[in-house]
């Protein structure tokens, strides 16, 4: 089944409004004390306002589309055991611990799937107001700019990586003697903290790739339509397709790069 255009530009109109919605209201609260718990350890947080977020998502999504479905983070979704049907993917804050210790570097993100493939792609940069917004087969935009296709004939040894040290230490999932390598030959790397702005960033071409070995479907969903927009690639690490209901490892990248990042530097472990 594909997605009327009209029925498409209507959900990415109303997606779109939430979203701008539930960044002004973290805006305006971004200087009140926060609620902060945490979940699987000690540097995993959450506060009543990644809560709230997704609560308005949720209450707003169930009232005007009940036929749809929600992936989301923090437990207000619903339990999918398919992809089938109209997904909303949700993030209501990623990068919650830029959000808790910055107050800045944190986004909303939203994916709408249909059957698995992407249609719509929001990443809201709350702080700075920047919202990119894409919907499959239209490009991608940064607020009203429409975002380039990414360069042609890139050389590894030109790309700036965005990619989190913890990976380049010893770890049980890359080998990080190769990661090292990886960092020796390239022009930089990056790290801001938040998945879903680093697709963007990707997307926007300021950064050439992002490598890292585990995150869940709403750190990405909304970063992958972006990327998809502008001839870009995203897969598990391994250059498998990515599995939107579980955790993966991920590779997005200017498709120039990809075969030399997965066949020299990527070793993954087990
Ligand atoms: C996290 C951010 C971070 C990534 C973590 C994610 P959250 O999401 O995207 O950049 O490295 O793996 O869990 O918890 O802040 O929404
Ligand atoms: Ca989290
Ligand atoms: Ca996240
Ligand atoms: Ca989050």
């Amino acid at each position: 089944l594909v997605m009327e255009q009209q029925v498409k530009k209507d959900l990415f109109d109303t997606a779109r409004k939430w979203v701008l919605e539930a960044g002004k209201t973290i805006r305006d609260a971004i200087d009140q004390p926060l609620t902060i718990d945490t979940k699987s350890n000690a540097n995993d947080l959450v506060t009543h306002m990644d809560r709230e977020t997704e609560q308005f998502f949720a209450e707003k999504i169930r009232a005007e589309y009940p036929e749809h479905f929600i992936l989301s983070e923090e437990g207000y979704g619903d339990e999918l055991k398919s992809d089938k049907g109209i997904v909303w993917i949700i993030d209501p804050i990623d990068g919650t611990m830029n959000f808790v210790h910055q107050k800045r570097n944190f986004a909303i993100s939203i994916g709408i799937f249909q059957d698995g493939i992407g249609e719509i792609g929001l990443v809201y940069d709350v702080m700075n107001d920047i919202l990119y917004a894409a919907r499959r087969g239209e490009g991608a935009f940064k607020n009203e700019k429409k975002l380039l296709p990414l360069k042609k004939e890139l050389r590894l040894e030109e790309a700036i990586l965005v990619l989190n040290n913890y990976w380049t230490t010893p770890n049980n999932k890359v080998e990080d003697s190769k990661m090292q390598e990886l960092i020796r030959k390239i022009r930089g790397t990056r790290s801001y903290g938040s998945a879903a702005l680093e697709l963007a960033y990707v997307a926007e071409g300021i950064v050439d790739g992002y490598i890292t070995m585990k995150l869940a479907p709403w750190d990405i969903a909304g970063g992958m339509v972006l990327v998809n927009e502008v001839g870009g690639i995203t897969t598990k690490a391994d250059g498998e397709p990515i599995n939107m209901l579980e955790n993966n490892t991920i590779l997005s990248c200017n498709k120039e790069i990809q075969e030399t990042l997965l066949t020299d530097y990527i070793e993954l472990k087990q």
